[in-house]
């Protein structure tokens, strides 16, 4: 992988409101190999070298959301679904922005795959993006999310859990389990089993008797692998007769929960208003 050996170029960006300083390399096109801070438009998401070419991009740029449908609004909470095909510009201006945050994903250059998740606060000025998931729009490996990322003024305050339930809010929705692209970094992997602890122990506690993974699969959208390591991980597991079964002592499971972190940001189904992608 070429990517690894490159050197971070892009030291900082203005974004909205927010001077942001970057975390890893991103494959910006060559004419922009001499920048060390790059301004983006918060709502078309295109980049410039220097701050007067934002100054006057922003008086003409029209957009004051993402471009494509609100799916999803929740108090001042949005969710915007943009598809890379219908607006590849922005898919790619996303992608760029991205990966100044992420390690090892590869880039993915044919955004015509893809859909965004585009989550935004919004208020009387616009809609402005918080972070984002990225989803294929057919997945042969169940994958139902490929990248996602908080803008890192807007972290640990709940919203990447809040991107992981919606991913599989759109799973149940398709009526399919669904699973997260690996490899996960190390914040993304501890979001997942965070939200994972949270979810499936939660129904655990309330559950009256057996309940198998399966079932919780089908009553979350989580893949059974990934609930049976997770459970595996709290030691929640046994292995009895050829099968696995859950135990679920009330004391242990209020410790785990303790120990999941906060719940994050809550999904509220009612007001998706989605259709899944054909
Ligand atoms: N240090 C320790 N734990 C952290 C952490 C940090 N800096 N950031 C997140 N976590 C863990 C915590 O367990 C947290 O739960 P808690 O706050 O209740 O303890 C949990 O992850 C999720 O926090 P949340 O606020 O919902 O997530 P977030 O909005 O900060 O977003 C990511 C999480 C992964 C999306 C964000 O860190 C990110 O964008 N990282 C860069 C891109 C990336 O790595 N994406 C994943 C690629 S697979
Ligand atoms: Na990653």
């Amino acid at each position: 992988h070429e990517e690894f050996t490159k050197v971070k170029n892009i030291a900082t960006i203005e974004l909205g409101r927010y001077e942001i300083e970057t975390w890893y390399f991103s494959p910006f096109p060559t004419e922009y190999n001499d920048c060390v801070k790059l301004y983006f438009c918060e709502f078309c998401l295109n980049f410039m070298k220097r701050k007067e070419q934002l100054q006057r991009h922003m008086r003409k740029c029209d957009l004051k959301h993402p471009p494509g449908d609100e799916i999803y609004r929740c108090g001042t909470l949005s969710m915007f679904e943009v598809d890379g095909k219908k607006n590849k510009v922005y898919g790619q201006n996303l992608c760029y922005l991205a990966k100044l945050f992420l390690d090892h994903k590869t880039l993915y250059y044919d955004v015509d795959l893809f859909l965004f998740y585009v989550l935004c606060e919004c208020d009387d000025r616009g809609c402005h993006m918080v972070g984002y998931f990225s989803k294929e729009k057919h997945s042969e490996e169940s994958y139902n999310l490929a990248c996602i990322l908080t803008l890192p003024p807007y972290q640990r305050k709940g919203y990447g859990k809040f991107l992981i339930a919606f991913s599989y809010e759109l799973s149940k929705k398709e009526g399919k389990v669904g699973t997260p692209e690996r490899p996960l970094s190390d914040l993304g992997l501890l979001s997942y089993r965070g939200y994972w602890t949270r979810v499936l122990l939660d129904i655990l506690k309330k559950h009256k008797g057996n309940i198998s993974i399966k079932e919780l699969s089908d009553m979350t959208a989580i893949k059974a692998e990934d609930i049976l390591t997770t459970l595996q991980t709290l030691e929640l597991i046994q292995y009895r007769k050829g099968q696995h079964v859950i135990c679920a002592d009330p004391k242990v499971l209020d410790r785990h929960l303790k120990a999941a972190g906060r719940g994050g940001l809550d999904v509220d189904v009612s007001k998706l208003i989605w259709t899944p992608y054909k």
